[in-house]
């Protein structure tokens, strides 16, 4: 890896060593196609309003609706979404003919006003896309907080969220960033970050999004030839193992 290049003589420069790779793209969505998704998943959530704790916004991953990727009315817009996801590996430097992406879960969030999701991450995946059926950019009803797996740059632990600093926010030194909702927003970023989604402020307003958790496996292989170290098998070429323990034919 080439080293970075010094500052010009005489003056301090700072390198942006390591970076976060934030993928965005603003979709232009169909008006009939988005008001035909917004009433599909109203009639998904039903009667419930929220996750069982107080104050959360309502998962369809914990109500059973995990599978919109299989459902007719997203299943289109999904195919989209899962193209822009293959240009975010690209840009990474991944080699598309030699990986499989496997989308593993989609599912809906929905935030009434006052209505948040706490601080997580997902370590069920690799890789997290959110896509926005609502919002206008503002962050009223609620943006997205994204941390950093660690701050370094604020030298002393806890630092940049500290009351009375002394440090001011830079973008060297931030704790965390806001994403604003925008309908037809997509976003995607490493499964292993911490995020969460703020309160929704907007009392007119329910804030809908998308979750999607995406898997890399190998591509399927040839007899003799082998996966890349560290990537997963191809999962058609798992063995599934019963509940007496006996491989499944
Ligand atoms: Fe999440």
């Amino acid at each position: 890896m080439a080293t970075p290049p010094p500052g010009a003589a005489g003056s301090l420069a700072i390198e942006g060593l390591f970076p976060l790779a934030l993928g965005r793209v603003q979709c232009r969505p169909d008006p009939l196609d988005l008001a035909a998704q917004l009433q599909q998943l109203h009639e998904l959530r039903g009667q419930a309003e929220g996750n069982p704790e107080p104050g959360c916004a309502w998962t369809g991953d914990l109500n059973g609706v995990w599978q919109l990727h299989r459902h007719p009315t997203f299943a289109p817009l999904i195919a989209e979404l899962t193209g822009h996801i293959g240009t975010y590996l690209e840009q990474l430097g991944f080699d598309r003919r030699r990986i499989s992406l496997h989308l593993q879960r989609c599912w809906p969030v929905l935030s009434e006003p006052g209505q948040e999701v706490g601080r997580h991450h997902h370590p069920n995946a690799h890789l997290t896309a959110i896509y926005y059926l609502s919002g206008d950019g503002s962050g009223r009803c609620g943006s997205l907080r994204l941390w950093p797996l660690r701050q370094a740059n604020e030298l002393v632990p806890g630092f940049a969220v500290g009351h009375g600093g002394p440090v001011t926010p830079t973008s060297w030194t931030r704790p965390w960033l806001d994403v604003a909702p925008r309908a037809g927003l997509l976003l995607v970023f490493p499964a292993c970050i911490d995020h969460a989604v703020l309160p929704n402020g907007d009392p007119e307003s329910l804030r809908c999004s998308l979750s999607m958790d995406l898997v890399l496996t190998a591509a399927p292989l040839p007899a003799g030839q082998a996966p890349p170290e560290y990537l997963a098998p191809h999962p058609s070429q798992w063995q599934a193992i019963t509940e007496d323990g006996q491989p499944l034919a």
